[in-house]
């Protein structure tokens, strides 16, 4: 029998004399933002339908019906026409509601399953969808930092400890650290994606069904498949129906993307400084002052630094929320999607749009050609250049400390001194110390894996254009 009103299904039926407070309806209903699940909900609850109709629950006619009303709420959820009822709660009862308001069989939907089943499954449904566009945004950004350094595999910068001038790099080498980040980044996320591919639909409210439902046919419809081909299903009902790390993984995930996009953030802040003066962005991803006119802001940079503070927040809340709650459900739960769904959003927005920025930046070769040009960045390889002598590094270093004592006090450069100069602080140094002071040689030099070297960067770049493709 059709129920007569959507309020008859909503789970207060029965037991509840009339509907609650307006105060706590308002204070308790979750579809002003749990809406956004409605496409998974929709494919979980075909999938369970398909299943009940194999176990026997629901007729073909039924599950046809219950298809095809599923589809058509679905188009006008998508169209923007279905209307949401805030005395509904959330996204499962809204749909289930009017589907059984206009499909008699929606009224047994339900058999076998929990809101507290389904929303484990529409939250982990929407996170694998969530973290493969993820997975995406990060491949994007990674091809753009490898192409910047590609285009620009001549130009070098100083490399910074404690932001003070230390060993010259590629500007390439530099940009490619941050594609190592990125790729670790990527790695924790598909390991997430393997924990969130688990189906929880079966767990019910806590403890199962007496009915024989077919878990692992609803699993495999979901695709909750292992590279084996075989179903994934949860194998005890009170975790399946409480368990978030899944969630937490990811919070902690894109935390720490968020982390990663904020140092390269800060390395754009300073680089597009007059003080640096390395990179232009383009008018399209900078900002002017409503007061100085000649000011042009990256604030692209400037909010991905600053939004990686509530994705570490989320993360934060998260941990929070669980770590007092017993089992098995606790509507405590429901607050655990805002705080997912701002982090999936925020990191998505902030590795879109950081590509996007990078994409139509420029390198300013002569800038970073000048700062580069400072002899100084390359003690170290006149401490190395004495060693090669045969003298102990520790000395050396001292020799050297010696060298750049006089260069300052006499006001020149490092490779502005004489042989007689530099004779002077140690007999050890000869007529060829002026090649220290080749840039280009000093970068050759570089051999080492991992180094900033001419061949090693030329040879990342073209490992990473290999693996991005
Ligand atoms: N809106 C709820 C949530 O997000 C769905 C589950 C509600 N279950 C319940 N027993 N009240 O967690």
């Amino acid at each position: 029998m059709a129920p007569s009103t959507p309020s008859s299904v909503v789970s207060r039926s029965g037991r509840f004399s009339g509907g609650p407070a307006a105060d706590v309806a308002a204070f308790s209903e979750s579809i002003s933002f749990d809406w956004r699940l409605w496409r998974h909900d929709i494919r979980g609850s075909v999938a369970h339908a398909t299943m009940l109709r194999s176990i026997g629950v629901l007729t073909a006619a039924e599950l046809k019906a219950i298809k095809a009303g599923l589809a058509t709420i679905g188009a006008e959820i998508e169209a923007g026409t279905f209307t949401w009822k805030t005395e509904l709660e959330d996204v499962h009862m809204n749909i289930e509601a009017e589907l059984t308001r206009r499909v008699p069989a929606g009224a047994k939907l339900h058999t076998g399953r929990s809101r507290n089943d389904q929303v484990a499954l529409d939250v982990r449904l929407w996170l694998r969808d969530e973290i493969v566009a993820l997975l995406d945004e990060v491949r994007t950004l990674q091809r753009t930092l490898v192409d910047l350094g590609a285009s620009n595999d001549s130009v070098i910068i100083p490399g910074y400890t404690h932001l003070q001038r230390a060993q010259p790099v590629y500007l390439a080498h530099h940009l490619l650290a941050y594609v190592e980040m990125l790729d670790r980044d990527h790695g924790r996320l598909m390991d997430c994606f393997d924990r969130a591919n688990v189906c929880p639909l079966g767990s019910g409210a806590l403890a199962g069904s007496t009915l024989p439902l077919d878990r692992e046919q609803v699993a495999k419809l979901l695709g909750f498949v292992g590279s084996d081909g075989k179903p994934r299903v949860t194998q005890n009902s009170m975790d399946g129906v409480s368990d978030r790390d899944f969630m937490v993984e990811f919070a902690a995930a894109a935390a720490l993307l968020a982390v990663h996009l904020s140092r390269l953030s800060e390395d754009v802040i300073l680089w597009v400084s007059s003080e640096f003066g390395f990179i232009r962005i383009a008018d399209a991803y900078t900002t002017g002052s409503s007061l100085m006119p000649q000011k042009k802001n990256p604030d692209v940079a400037e909010l991905t630094r600053g939004k990686s503070g509530r994705v570490i927040g989320n993360l934060m809340s998260l941990l929070t929320l669980l770590k007092g709650l017993p089992m098995a459900y606790n509507r405590d739960l429901q607050e655990d999607k805002e705080r997912l769904f701002d982090s999936a959003d925020t990191v998505r927005r902030c590795t879109r749009l950081m590509a996007a920025m990078l994409d139509n930046t420029t390198i300013n070769a002569s800038a970073c050609a000048r700062a580069a040009a400072d002899p100084l960045l390359l003690a170290t390889d006149l401490a190395d250049y004495l060693v090669g002598k045969g003298m102990a590094f520790r000395q050396a270093h001292h020799v050297v400390g010696a060298v750049v004592a006089l260069a300052e006090k006499t006001g020149r450069p490092l490779d502005r001194l004489t042989l007689a100069d530099f004779k002077g602080v140690d007999p050890a140094f000869t007529a060829d110390v002026t090649s220290v002071f080749d840039l280009g040689q000093a970068m050759a030099r570089r051999r080492l894996t991992g180094a900033p070297g001419t061949a090693e960067m030329k040879k990342q770049i073209a490992r990473w254009r290999k693996s991005l493709g």
